[in-house]
């Protein structure tokens, strides 16, 4: 939050004009899809070690089919060391003993797809552990071998190569370069990690690095994934050279200076990290070289037929026209659409991001998705009750302005309400069908995020966003698990949102959302005609998704301070009560009729 899209200098569509056209009936499941994001060390733990794992998952699928989703998205559950959640991984073909076994995933993948969700997982190809073999074997093997070709490495700067090879510092805070010591005790060359210093960025210049995500990528698929979510799809291609960056450092939407920093800055002694999102001059994001690694990838998973297995880009590339480009028809089917999570509580600038996205989305024939909450990001029921003119923050402590909890789950609801109307692809992460705030008071000792330790604390980092669902108030760990303290502690708030607190409630979270799923599919609303509505407002937005039968919702959320008359008409669902019929602040309302 915090940052006004580009999109808001573009003027909006008339009201009643089309903004966005029908997508046909028969359009493949992946255009208007609904998927749920488990992050699976925090959703449901069977064998009672405080983390989560694939046998819980596969024990709740029922739940999230009645939710009424699509699919899932599974954050790693690969053999990783952890020291970035399961983002680094040591071996992209098993899965960590933490989280279960080979033949556990298999009976996820088949329990999925028994109950009709299909199951999309997570591919890391910007870097892998260190603790991957190929690491290992370039870290035993000299400069200038093949081994070490598979990575970034190279001589450093200064007499003796004691300064790094250039500037870039890492998104985590610190340097982007680590040095090794040679086999003979020499200090020698740098290697770079745009993330941990234990996550070494690959060469994809390297034939043998994209022979081996295709034949990962088809690994998978022969297990039966549905599709994938690519990590970091815009990094994986650098300037050639490597320059030095002198372009804004900041950490996501925070400019903290205006210049790079001399030497990408000792680890862990200062708060300069890289922002992730590209910008049209940095030099490790979105160069053009990454379209064609895609459009490889793509061919290989047409390769299997129907229904379609799908790429998902996780790409924070600005303006929305570079993004755009990674879901040109022969490359990634969707692309997360970040610029929607970021935009202010505010009508207009929902609006413009909105209608930009569908703008560039319909301009190369993709679907649009829409996203307000992640792994990465204060969840939106939190996000939502800060102040709206700050910059989104990564992670809140104790000693951070708090949350207004209630104006932020109000919000969080209507917002979500909103999305949930739009055209095309949506994406819900695990816990904000409850509501669930943000953990906002985590003692540090708990906290696990590379960010909070290299920068000295002073950045909070994302574990607050992390912490395992609560299933059952009365029970240990809300349920979580059967024993054992969660690896992440949980708020008390989550008691009282537990899913059984929820279940059947009228007016819950829960309820709401299972409304809004079932809404959404029963008009067909991913599929449906995009148009404003006069109602449209600098507090109000307001529009109509007419499906290919002729019949339309109207969806209107205010975001002024005056309750809104409505129009009379059948009200199919609310993100909160009416006020004598009329439509309050931060309260989104789908009416149904022919001429409302
Ligand atoms: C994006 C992932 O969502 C995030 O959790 C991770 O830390 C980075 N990529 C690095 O893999």
């Amino acid at each position: 939050m915090g940052r006004v899209s580009d999109a808001t200098t573009q003027s909006p569509t008339a009201p009643g004009s089309t903004v966005h056209p029908a997508d046909a009936p028969d359009a493949p499941w992946w255009r208007h899809a609904v998927i749920y994001q488990v992050y699976p060390r925090s959703w449901a733990d069977a064998d009672g070690d405080g983390m989560g794992d694939l046998p819980g998952i596969t024990a709740r699928l029922p739940y999230l089919r009645d939710l009424g989703v699509d699919a899932i998205w599974l954050s790693p559950f690969y053999v990783s060391p952890m020291n970035d959640a399961g983002y680094d991984v040591a071996d992209y073909r098993d899965i960590d003993p933490r989280f279960g076994t080979l033949a556990d995933a298999d009976a996820m993948v088949e329990t999925a797809h028994g109950l009709g969700l299909k199951v999309l997982v997570d591919i890391v190809p910007n870097h892998t552990s260190s603790e991957h073999a190929w690491f290992r074997e370039a870290l035993a093997s000299p400069p200038g071998s093949p081994e070490r070709d598979r990575y970034l490495f190279r001589e450093g700067r200064g007499p003796n190569g004691e300064r790094p090879p250039n500037n870039w510092p890492s998104v985590f805070g610190g340097r982007g370069w680590s040095r090794v010591t040679e086999a003979d005790g020499t200090p020698g060359q740098w290697y770079l990690h745009l993330f941990d210093v234990t996550q070494p960025d690959l060469n994809w210049d390297n034939p043998e690095v994209r022979a081996e995500f295709e034949s990962v990528l088809r690994f998978w698929c022969d297990r039966g994934v549905d599709g994938f979510r690519v990590d970091v799809a815009h990094g994986l291609v650098k300037r050639e050279g490597l320059p030095d960056w002198h372009g804004r450092v900041g950490l996501y939407d925070e400019v903290v200076t205006e210049e790079g920093p001399e030497d990408g800055d000792a680890p862990g002694t200062d708060t300069d990290v890289l922002d992730h999102t590209a910008t049209s001059s940095s030099p490790m994001w979105d160069q053009d070289g990454v379209h064609q690694i895609y459009r490889e990838w793509r061919a290989v998973l047409d390769s299997y037929g129907e229904p379609d297995r799908i790429l998902c880009a996780e790409a924070w590339v600005k303006p929305e026209s570079r993004l755009a480009l990674y879901v040109r028809p022969d490359e990634m089917h969707q692309a997360f659409n970040f610029d929607f999570l970021e935009s202010p509580w505010d009508a207009a600038a929902l609006r413009a991001v909105v209608e930009s996205s569908v703008r560039v989305n319909d301009g190369v024939g993709a679907p649009t998705t829409w996203v307000l909450s992640n792994h990465d990001v204060v969840r939106h029921a939190s996000r939502l009750g800060l102040d709206q003119s700050l910059p989104r923050p990564n992670g809140i402590t104790a000693e951070d302005p708090q949350p207004d909890a209630g104006l932020g789950l109000r919000r969080a609801r209507a917002a979500t309400a909103l999305m949930l109307a739009l055209p095309g692809g949506a994406y819900l992460y695990q816990g904000e069908e409850l509501g669930l705030p943000e953990h906002t008071t985590m003692p540090d000792e708990f906290r696990q995020d590379p960010t909070f330790h290299h920068t000295n604390g002073e950045v909070a980092g994302r574990d607050g966003c992390r912490v395992p669902m609560p299933w059952t108030k009365d029970s240990p760990s809300f349920g979580f698990g059967p024993g054992g303290t969660p690896w992440l502690p949980q708020p008390q708030a989550y008691g009282d949102l537990a899913v059984d607190q929820q279940d059947g409630v009228p007016g819950s979270t829960l309820e709401l959302y299972r409304s809004l799923l079932a809404l959404r599919r029963r008009h067909r609303l991913g599929r449906s005609v995009l148009a404003w509505d006069e109602r449209c407002s600098d507090s109000v937005v307001a529009f109509r998704a007419t499906a290919d039968d002729g019949s339309s919702v109207l969806v209107v959320t205010n975001l002024g301070p005056d309750a809104l008359t409505l129009p009379a008409a059948e009200v199919l669902v609310t993100s909160g009560p009416l006020d004598d019929g009329r439509l309050p602040t931060d309260t989104t309302v789908w009416l149904r009729s022919t001429d409302a």
